[in-house]
């Protein structure tokens, strides 16, 4: 084990990046482990594997644009 600070990495509208491997206990009392060597864990709960990330995130982001888009091309037609 390492005197090293784990390192924690919250990705703007993403994920929080944590060093692996981790073991997450949800509020169910549930365990979740993961041995990777970095850890994505989903903050945006949109994630089908949650609490592991799964990149749902990057859909929302581009969804909520292109459906803002979308609505007010809708709308104005
Ligand atoms: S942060 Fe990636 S799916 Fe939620």
């Amino acid at each position: 084990m390492t005197d090293e600070p784990r390192l924690v990495r919250v990705v703007p509208g993403g994920p929080v990046m944590v060093e692996g491997p981790v073991r997450i206990e949800m509020p169910d009392g549930k365990i979740v482990e993961s041995d990777r060597f970095m850890v994505a864990i989903c903050a945006c709960r949109r994630s089908k594997t949650y609490p592991l990330c799964d990149t749902s995130h990057r859909r929302r982001q581009r969804g909520d644009n292109a459906t803002d888009q979308g609505s007010v091309q809708g709308v104005a037609q």
